[in-house]
């Protein structure tokens, strides 16, 4: 049975979550998931399937460690234990919404190690200790419509995400440069509904005009839910021209 290695952050709770159970519901998958919490319903999916399923407790907001632990473990395999794998960067840290003077250091920092440092540094690890997987390996970037236009309010929100799109379009030159090079895409998802909204419509209209659109977002049912989005997220992954555009959004006509 040939195995593909799927490696995801944020796997504990929301869209990262729905992505890893769907992931697991296939015997010939394994699931690697990094975030600070576990989640009982992964371990409740690996049992029923039989797919392997490990969660490293790692906080992203210190993320070299866990890229170091990421290359070791890729690097100990056996020749030939998996014939693909998959890094889905899906981590992300929405701060209390306010201007940069009105949020602390700790969390304007958390939020772009998380969002981006980590992005980064597993990415490279990854791609590092997969090298003999050639062109069966995929990186998937979740980012954000805020990557790609300004909110008040959320401005190292914004940067992660622009900083993790350009990333994206930087490495997916580098890798098309390779002979068997990885593809990469950086995908907005869209609107979710998840722990991140409700932080969202919890932000202070005062410090953040644009927080009656979230509260409109939940009210009018404009929110998917986390398992809707991560079957779009999935299909998206396994299209066969996945790679062709860097800069994705579900929303895009397909
Ligand atoms: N929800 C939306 O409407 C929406 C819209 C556009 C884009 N997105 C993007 O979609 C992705 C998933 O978002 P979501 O809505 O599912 O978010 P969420 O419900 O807030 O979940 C965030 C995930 O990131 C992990 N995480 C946060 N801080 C971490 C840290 N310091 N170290 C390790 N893991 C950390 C959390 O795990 P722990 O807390 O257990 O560490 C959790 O699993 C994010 O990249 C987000 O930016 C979401």
């Amino acid at each position: 049975m040939s195995t593909t290695l799927y490696i995801i952050t944020g796997a504990s709770r929301g869209m990262g979550e729905a992505i890893a159970t769907q992931l697991l519901s296939s015997p010939e998958h394994c699931v690697i998931g990094i975030s600070r919490g576990q989640s009982a319903a992964l371990t409740e999916a690996a049992r029923i399937s039989g797919a392997e399923l490990e969660q490293w407790p790692h906080d992203l907001a210190e993320p070299l460690s866990a890229a170091k632990a990421l290359q070791a473990w890729l690097e100990a395999l056996p020749p030939g234990r998996f014939s693909s794998a998959t890094l889905i960067n899906n981590a992300g840290v929405v701060p209390m919404p306010g201007p940069v003077d009105d949020t602390s250091l700790e969390e304007l920092s958390a939020a772009l190690r998380v969002g981006l440092e980590a992005t980064l540094l597993l990415s490279s690890a990854f791609l590092r200790a997969t090298a003999q997987l050639g062109n069966q390996r995929r990186i998937l970037n979740i980012s954000s419509g805020l990557g790609r236009r300004a909110m008040a309010g959320s401005a190292a929100y914004c940067a992660a995400k622009a900083g993790m799109d350009n990333l994206s379009r930087a490495m997916a030159l580098d890798e098309a440069a390779k002979p068997a090079g990885a593809t990469v895409v950086s995908l907005a998802p869209g609107v979710i509904d998840t722990d991140m909204q409700t932080q969202l419509r919890a932000g202070d209209p005062a410090k953040f005009p644009d927080q009656a659109q979230f509260v409109n977002f939940k009210t009018s049912g404009q929110l998917q839910s986390p398992p809707d989005a991560a079957r779009k997220v999935l299909a998206y992954l396994a299209r066969a021209d996945f790679g062709r555009i860097t800069l994705a959004d579900l929303r895009d006509p397909v």
